[in-house]
């Protein structure tokens, strides 16, 4: 999708989450125009700060955000409907049908503006493959909560004999000072109700938010039309291993104990739980070889530290305790 390393306009929807706001921060810091797509632009003023211009509007309404998409010279699509406190199957889909809208709106706009489409996915689309290895050459087969992606893939690898430029992005569980891994894991780990769902002998490959905002950069500088990619630290582990990682290194307690899914189920909804249960031991082999990309934290041993370090820093409100967890 790429060419050189010049200044580009760049469209972020969901400029404010997790994923966004560390995807714009580093295309502000490497030179780019960004505008971000926000619904209230209070919650941009960070980023506004930094350089990064607002467009409010919404996601299920393209005329809010297609004309802006058809002038920009690419467009990183990472907004997604918030999944609630219980992730029903009705939420789910109402999730995936918001991102079909977004993403059409925004690959009809790129057809006619010429601009490039990086559409983030997630590791669920491929489902569970036990031990063995995923690639980008896996199926899609995707686990309840990878629905909703896995149709947006396809829509677009539909769009590509049209002419549409697009890269994706599949990243693994994403972490960091923040999002899900802080409402999930770190908040629940602090006082002291983090759980594994199930044994936990599934594997779960993992990203920092900050290399995954890298391979945004690296792909907007150099990926070929069509590339598609899964961006994953170097060492998939266990979930077991990454809740007692959490909870060693946030100090909520003991080892946490483990919840039956079916029980998980009921609190933060089923398909979540047979999403959070596959095992996806992701390799990213490809976005190394062909363009370059290398995590500065190549396994959740290293990126973990200061990661705690950080939110340790920031303090944890008593309130917060949301339930919900990775939805990939
Ligand atoms: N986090 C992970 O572990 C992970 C892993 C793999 C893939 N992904 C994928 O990465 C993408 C981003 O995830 P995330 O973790 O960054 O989620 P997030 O923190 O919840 O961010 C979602 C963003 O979408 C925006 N949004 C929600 N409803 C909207 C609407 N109606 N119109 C416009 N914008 C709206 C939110 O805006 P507000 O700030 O206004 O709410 C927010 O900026 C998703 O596609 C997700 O599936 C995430």
């Amino acid at each position: 999708v790429g060419s050189d390393r010049r200044r580009e306009s760049v469209l972020v929807t969901g400029a404010t989450g997790f994923v966004g706001s560390a995807v714009v921060r580093r295309l502000l810091a490497e030179g780019h125009e960004v505008t971000g797509l926000v619904r209230d632009p209070d919650r941009a003023r960070g980023l506004a700060r930094l350089g990064m211009r607002t467009l409010t509007g919404d996601m299920l309404d393209p005329a809010s955000y297609e004309q802006a998409a058809q002038r920009s010279g690419a467009v990183v699509h990472c907004a997604q409907l918030a999944p609630g406190r219980r992730l029903t199957r009705r939420r789910a889909a109402r999730m995936a049908a918001a991102n079909m809208v977004t993403t059409r709106a925004l690959a009809r706009a790129c057809l006619r503006g010429g601009g490039r489409l990086l559409y983030t996915s997630g590791s669920f689309v491929y489902g569970d493959h036990g031990d063995a290895w995923i690639t980008e050459r896996t199926p899609l087969t995707p686990s309840p909560l990878g629905e909703g992606h896995a149709a947006g893939v396809r829509h677009l690898r539909e769009l590509a004999p049209r002419g549409l430029r697009f890269a994706v992005l599949t990243p693994g569980f994403v972490y960091g000072p923040g999002g899900n891994f802080k409402a999930a894991f770190h908040d629940q780990a602090a006082a002291g109700r983090l759980r594994c769902i199930g044994h936990g002998a599934n594997y779960w490959s993992c990203v920092h938010v900050d290399d995954l905002a890298g391979a945004y950069a690296a792909a907007l500088a150099g990926a070929p039309p069509g590339a598609e990619y899964n961006v994953v630290d170097d060492k998939p582990l266990t979930l077991r291993e990454l809740v007692d990682r959490v909870a060693a290194g946030t100090g909520g307690g003991g080892r946490p104990g483990s919840v039956p899914p079916v029980l998980a189920g009921l609190v933060v909804g089923r398909p979540v739980v047979a999403s959070l249960t596959t095992s996806y031991r992701v390799s990213g082999a490809l976005i190394r070889e062909e363009l370059g990309w290398r995590p500065a934290y190549p396994t959740l041993a290293e990126g973990l530290p200061p990661t705690l370090a950080a939110l340790a820093r920031r303090g944890v409100p008593a309130a917060e305790n949301a339930t919900t967890a990775a939805d990939s």
